[in-house]
């Protein structure tokens, strides 16, 4: 027995970063999952290799901004698997700049990427997951939705796009507790991927500049660190807890 056995999960963002480690979590604890995209090809290749190691995910691309886009793999979700237990909000996006820097266009793409993309999972999931008899959403939000300072790498807009995932998770759980479906939310510290990656910095860069704000060693954490504890949200071992806010960072929001 595993402890995702029979579920059926969507996780986005799922090629690589958080999302991907929680894709293949998901497999190894018997969940059947569908891992999408916008980077297909990359997509494709994690997801065969997962399978080649046992597991049963389906790779679909999906822009998590488009309506169209939500609606098909939802119903290719429901073609192929039957049902949706379980919905990773996950893709998201950085941009380093500050109320004065960012241009609107800035603004509103990582509004829509991180936070209408939410909304647009949210609205095409659930109707499933109540004729299911439940079901369990996990929204990857930033501890930039509980503090200021460091803990948005100076992105206005994302501050903003991760505080509004924060409220609607809320919104959600209250929604929908009455169909038995959960809706938490995590908030990642910082964490050693792809997105960090980009932003030039290495891993041993990154722990020296970071160390004095993330007080646990090793100062900066891994996608697997993320993954463990959407997994906890994903199964019912959580099934008493809705509309919570998961801290996974070192420490940051304690000082
Ligand atoms: N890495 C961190 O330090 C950190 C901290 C707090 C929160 N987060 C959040 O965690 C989540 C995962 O981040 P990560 O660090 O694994 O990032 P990542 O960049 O490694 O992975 C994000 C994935 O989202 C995908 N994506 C981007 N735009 C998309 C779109 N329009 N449609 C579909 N997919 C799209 C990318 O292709 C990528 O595979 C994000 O929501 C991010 O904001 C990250």
């Amino acid at each position: 027995m595993f402890r995702l056995s029979g579920k059926v999960a969507i996780i986005t963002g799922a090629a690589g970063g958080m999302g991907l480690a929680s894709a293949k979590l998901f497999a190894k604890e018997g969940a059947k999952v569908v891992a999408t995209d916008i980077q297909f090809d990359l997509l494709q290749k994690e997801v065969n290799a997962i399978n080649k190691s046992g597991g049963d995910v389906l790779a679909l691309e999906l822009d998590v901004t488009s309506p169209e886009g939500w609606k098909s793999v939802v119903e290719k979700t429901i073609k192929k698997y039957g049902k949706v237990d379980i919905l990773v909000n996950n893709a998201g996006i950085h941009i380093a700049k500050g109320i004065l820097e960012a241009a609107v266009d800035d603004w509103n793409k990582v509004i829509a990427i991180n936070t209408t993309s939410v909304f647009l999972g949210m609205k095409e999931v659930i109707p499933h997951m109540q004729k299911n008899g439940g079901g369990s959403i996990i929204n990857i939000s930033s501890i930039a939705a509980l503090v200021g300072g460091a803990s948005d790498g100076g992105g206005a807009a994302y501050s903003a796009s991760k505080g509004a995932v924060r409220s609607l998770t809320k919104h959600a759980a209250q929604n929908f507790a009455k169909d038995k479906i959960r809706v938490n939310s995590i908030h990642p510290g910082a964490i050693y991927t792809p997105m960090m990656e980009k932003s030039g910095l290495s891993r041993e860069a990154a722990i020296d500049l970071l160390k004095s704000d993330y007080p646990l060693p090793p100062h900066v954490g891994e996608a697997d660190d993320i993954a463990y504890g959407v997994l906890y949200l994903a199964s019912d071992e959580s099934r008493f807890v809705t509309g919570e806010e998961l801290v996974i960072d070192g420490g940051f929001v304690t000082r």
